[in-house]
């Protein structure tokens, strides 16, 4: 097989940094075409995605292709220098197809159909709509397979952002036979979703719909499988696209750009990305948020997850405000490239945009770009400009990778399952409690990979895993496996309660931890709003609590008040030479800061370098030992980093501490 792990750059070109946007020309008339490749090199644009929304423009009638459009913006742009990202146009089939074929469109869980006029008016998985996609991908791969610009494969556009589960007859037909091959048997099928609970055990697989709107709430396991189904529905269609371009263009790598975003949670990401060639993904501020440059890095660390670690591409973000939030705020100076630096600093080799220009027309015409309606004389085309020309500079760190000694254990599946109606706190998050263990370390410049549960954990001092509500059989005895060769684990609340058919696991609470931590919940005990359970060391907890005891641990901190006064509340338990923490309550930030950082001291985790607090911190480093050390400086203060070598960005030589200037950011080679 070719090997396709990065952008094929066009030759001649060397390997430069992928710095670039969507670029929608069709949008535009020709004269403007030719300031955006004056611009684009100005700004130091190497990459664009062509084409995203092109398929009426590219099959204007049903099986009349036109890739005219294409074939001049292609030689335009790479007489420029900017290769081609190129899209396969399928994410927005046209009103011609929709309208001959109105079954294609997706329907809702309460039956409603959802038309043409907005964009992804698809099930996934009409027949139709597969039949039309794939010819369109075939003839256009096979009409700009020798292009020198084509430089990778954007197959489709964020699968699922509005079509994440399609409840139609094609669905269900396709659901049940997604379920015979899970369960193989209907007796199998009715004993994974318990069906002897309200009378709804099936007899045959015809009986089987998707878990529709009905009188209450849906059967869970019939929705945890459905979740499962909707979310292979979508890779299945990226596969059927990838298999066509792979075998047009064999050397050419093929990506897709995921959503790991604030609470997107539909599509199974960290299994995805063992499929795709380059993993890239799109990442919006997500506001109000009391910490948006944290939750930019978690979702930064959890695509480097998808990406087994290795380079990926950060396809889409903003230049300055989004448009579909209820009050949009623009970017402060210098936020720009702060976010850009914190993906870069976590694996990211392309940094690039939606949009090149802000469009004057259609949905999202006030969506920020970089180009903005205002033209080139403006503040943030300066700041696109001065962020090429940084980008350039790190062009040696391309290739690197992250190496960090904590573990975060994230899946998918279990936040599905865990976030299913009727369960004891339906105010529930799972991307918010991942976050909750995640930000403290952030803030200490203590670097964090996001991973599977399935992932090699050997290289790790500390696991983490917070409200793992759904875990496999598997995962327990890795996890005592791993403390007693002298790793730490962390447990929080609400985890290991069900197995992988949302069964509960008998016998008291964690279930599937219950060994590993020494303890045995007999009782969640979760608190309405504006009450709290107080520790033993006087620190709060809200939203939840638990009636445990700890057989096998000790206790670290205790329950001070209420029916649990004096019941354990933090415990650890030594195991081997490690040690497994279990936190049986929602610890609110001082008090979780607190336990982290005795759990940091037992696993012997330190921070990346020595720093003050309004740093955030990430390294990379390359094989041959040669590494790099980010800060950024998110403050409006100046801020220290005890650290010396050449700094990237400026050439500056330092010995052994940096100031860091308020808002600014530093990149250091250090060592090799
Ligand atoms: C993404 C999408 C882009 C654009 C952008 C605006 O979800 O892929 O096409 O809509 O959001 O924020």
């Amino acid at each position: 097989m070719p090997e396709r792990t990065w952008i094929r750059w066009p030759e001649g070109r060397g390997t430069p940094f992928g710095y670039g946007a969507d670029y929608n020309p069709e949008q535009w008339p020709r004269e403007t075409w030719l300031e955006d490749v004056r611009l684009m090199r100005e700004a130091g644009v190497t990459i664009v995605s062509l084409g995203i929304f092109a398929w009426s423009l590219l099959e204007p009638r049903d099986g009349a292709f036109d890739f005219s459009l294409l074939d001049d913006v292609m030689d335009l742009l790479h007489e420029h220098g900017v290769a081609v990202d190129l899209a396969t146009a399928t994410a927005s089939p046209p009103a011609w197809l929709v309208t001959a074929h109105p079954d294609m469109r997706p329907v809702d869980a309460e039956g409603r159909v959802l038309g043409f006029g907005g964009r992804q008016s698809i099930c996934p998985s009409s027949p139709v709509y597969r039949h039309h996609s794939l010819r369109l991908v075939r003839a256009l791969a096979e009409h700009v397979r020798d292009h020198p610009a084509l430089a990778l494969w954007h197959v489709n556009n964020e699968f699922g952002c509005h079509n994440a589960h399609c409840y139609c007859d094609t669905s269900a037909a396709a659901f049940r036979a997604w379920l015979r091959a899970r369960h193989g048997t209907i007796a199998a099928l009715n004993d994974a979703w318990a069906t002897s609970f309200w009378s709804q055990r099936y007899g045959t697989w015809d009986e089987i719909v998707p878990p529709r709107l009905a009188p209450t709430f849906c059967n869970p396991g019939q929705q945890l499988d459905f979740f499962r189904f909707s979310s292979d529905a979508h890779v299945e269609q990226y596969l059927a696209e990838a298999a066509v371009l792979h075998e047009v263009t064999p050397d050419v790598p093929v990506t897709t750009n995921f959503m790991n975003t604030g609470g997107t949670k539909w599509l199974d990401y960290l299994g995805w990305g063992a499929h795709v060639d380059v993993v890239s993904n799109d990442h919006y501020l997500q506001e109000p948020s009391p910490h948006p440059e944290a939750e930019l890095a978690f979702s930064a660390d959890l695509t480097r997850g998808c990406a087994r670690g290795k380079p990926w591409m950060l396809m889409e973000q903003s230049t300055s405000a989004v448009n579909w939030g209820r009050i949009n705020r623009a970017k402060d100076p210098g936020e720009l490239w702060r976010n850009s630096l914190s993906q870069v600093g976590r694996g990211a080799d392309a940094i690039c945009y939606f949009q090149w220009r802000a469009s004057a027309g259609g949905a999202e015409k006030f969506h920020s770009a970089m180009v903005p309606h205002a033209g080139s004389d403006t503040r943030v085309f300066r700041e696109v400009t001065e962020q090429g020309r940084r980008l350039a500079a790190l062009a040696e760190v391309q290739g690197s990778v992250v190496a960090n000694d904590v573990a975060l254990l994230f899946d998918f599946e279990a936040w599905w399952a865990s976030e299913l109606d009727s369960h004891p706190h339906n105010g529930f998050s799972y991307r918010r409690e991942a976050e909750r263990l995640y930000v403290p370390l952030w803030r200490r410049g203590v670097g964090v990979d996001v991973v599977h549960p399935d992932a090699d954990l050997s290289g790790y001092r500390l696991v983490l895993v917070p409200a793992l509500y759904l875990v496999a059989d598997g995962l327990a005895p890795r996890l005592e496996a791993f403390a007693a060769a002298g790793g730490t684990v962390l447990v929080t609340f609400f985890s290991g309660i069900v197995d992988v058919t949302d069964r509960v696991r008998l016998g008291g609470y964690p279930g599937a931890f219950r060994d590993l931590l020494g303890v045995r919940v007999e009782e969640f005990r979760p608190l309405r709003p504006g009450c709290a359970a107080t520790l033993s060391d006087g620190s709060r907890a809200l939203d939840w609590s638990e009636d445990l005891s700890a057989p096998d641990a000790a206790a670290r901190l205790t329950y001070a008040d209420g029916v649990l006064a004096g019941r354990p509340a933090v415990t650890r338990r030594q195991a081997g030479a490690g040690s497994a923490w279990y936190v049986s309550c929602d610890l609110q930030p001082d008090a979780a800061a607190s336990v982290l950082d005795a759990v940091l001291a037992d696993a012997g985790v330190t921070a990346l370098a020595e720093a003050d607090d309004a740093l955030e911190l990430t390294r990379r480093v390359h094989a041959d030992g040669r590494a790099y050390l980010f800060a950024i400086n998110h403050s409006g203060a100046d801020a220290a980093l005890h650290a010396g070598g050449t700094d990237l960005l400026t050439g500056a030589i330092h010995e052994a501490r940096v100031v860091v200037p308020a808002g600014g950011t530093v990149v250091l080679r250090i060592g090799g």
